[in-house]
C-alpha cells in the first residue's frame, strides 16, 4: 500500500511556519519584500508571477512586480537589477525565466546580488550549495527534502537516483541530498542502461520534462518516488515525468502531479525571502 506526498498540505505547514516568523521581523520594523521581474508575455511565466505574488500576500510579505516589455535589452535589465539591488528596502530579487533569447540570461542572473538572489542561481550561492554552507537554497530541490523531513523520511545510506540534470532542479538536488548522507546518481539523456539504475533508488526523483517516462518496471518495490515533471499526456492533461497509474502501487510514497512538488516551490521561494530579510539585518 503507498502513501501520497500532498505537496498542497506540506506547503501550508511550511507556510503557517513562515508567516509566524513574517510576523516576528514585522514586530521589529523589518518588512521581508520579495521583487519580482517578469519579462515579455509568456502566458506561464504570467501564472507562475502572479502565484508568486499571492504567496506574498498570504505570507504578509511585500511583494513589488516589475513588468518589462519583450524588447528589453539585456542593458536596460542590468539597470533595474542594480537599481534593486541597492535599495534596501528590497530583500529578494527574482527575474522569471525563460527571459526572451536576446537578453544575456547569465549576465542577468550573475548581476543579482547574491544576498539578495532568492532562486540560487548566482554561481556564488551554487558554490555555497556545493561545500555546504549556503544559506539561500534553490526552491525546487528544497522543496522536495522538506517533503522527505514532513514525511520522517533521512536520507541517510539510502540510494537516491536523479534523471535529469538540470542546473535548476537536478544537480542541486545531487547537492542536498550528498548534504544529508544519501549516496546519489545522477542519471540523464545519456545515460546507458537507465532502468537498471533507476531500479536502485530508495529514493527515485524524477525531473526529465518527458509525459509518463517512468514506467513500473523502472522502479523499486518499496521506493520512494518524487514527481518534479509537468508535462501535458495524450490527451493534454497535466501529469508527470512518472506513469502515475502504474508505478503507485510499486513504491511505499509518491508525489501525485498536480499537487506534489509543484506547490513546495513557491513555499521554498518565501522562505529564501524571509531568509535574505534575516540575513540583510542581521
Ligand atoms: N521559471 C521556471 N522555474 C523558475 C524558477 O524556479 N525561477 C525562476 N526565476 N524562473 C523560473
Amino acid at each position: 500500500m503507498y502513501k501520497i506526498i500532498d505537496g498542497k498540505a506540506i506547503r501550508e505547514y511550511n507556510l503557517e511556519k513562515i508567516s509566524e516568523q513574517v510576523e516576528e521581523l514585522k514586530a521589529n520594523g523589518i518588512l521581508p519584500t520579495l521583487a519580482v521581474i517578469i519579462v515579455g508575455n509568456d502566458p506561464a511565466s504570467r501564472i507562475y508571477v502572479n502565484n508568486k505574488k499571492a504567496a506574498c500576500e498570504r505570507t504578509g510579505m511585500r511583494s513589488l512586480e516589475y513588468a518589462l516589455p519583450e524588447e528589453t535589452t539585456t542593458e536596460e535589465l542590468l539597470e533595474l537589477i542594480d537599481k534593486l539591488n541597492a535599495d534596501k528596502s528590497v530583500n529578494g530579487i527574482l527575474c522569471q525565466l525563460p527571459v526572451p533569447k536576446h537578453i544575456n540570461k547569465n549576465l542577468v542572473l550573475e548581476r543579482i546580488l547574491p544576498e539578495k538572489d532568492v532562486d540560487c542561481f548566482h554561481p556564488e550561492n551554487v558554490g555555497r550549495l556545493c561545500i555546504g554552507n549556503g544559506e539561500l537554497v534553490p526552491c525546487t530541490p528544497m522543496g522536495m527534502v522538506k517533503m522527505l523531513e514532513y514525511e520522517d523520511i533521512d536520507p541517510t545510506g539510502k540510494h537516491c537516483v536523479i534523471i535529469g540534470r538540470s542546473d535548476i532542479v537536478g544537480k542541486p538536488m545531487a547537492m542536498l541530498m550528498l548534504a544529508r548522507n544519501a549516496t546519489v546518481t545522477i542519471c540523464h539523456s545519456k545515460t546507458q542502461n537507465l532502468a537498471e539504475i533507476t531500479k536502485q533508488a530508495d529514493i527515485l526523483v524524477a525531473a526529465v520534462g518527458i509525459a509518463k517516462f517512468v514506467k513500473e518496471d523502472m522502479v523499486k518495490d518499496g521506493a520512494i518516488v518524487l514527481d518534479v515533471g509537468m508535462d501535458r499526456d495524450e490527451n493534454g492533461k497535466l501529469c508527470g515525468d512518472v506513469d502515475f497509474e502504474n508505478v503507485k502501487d510499486k513504491t511505499s510514497m509518491i508525489t501525485p502531479v498536480p499537487g506534489g512538488v509543484g506547490p513546495m516551490t513557491i513555499a521554498m521561494l518565501m522562505r529564501n525571502t524571509l531568509t535574505a530579510a534575516k540575513i540583510q539585518n542581521k
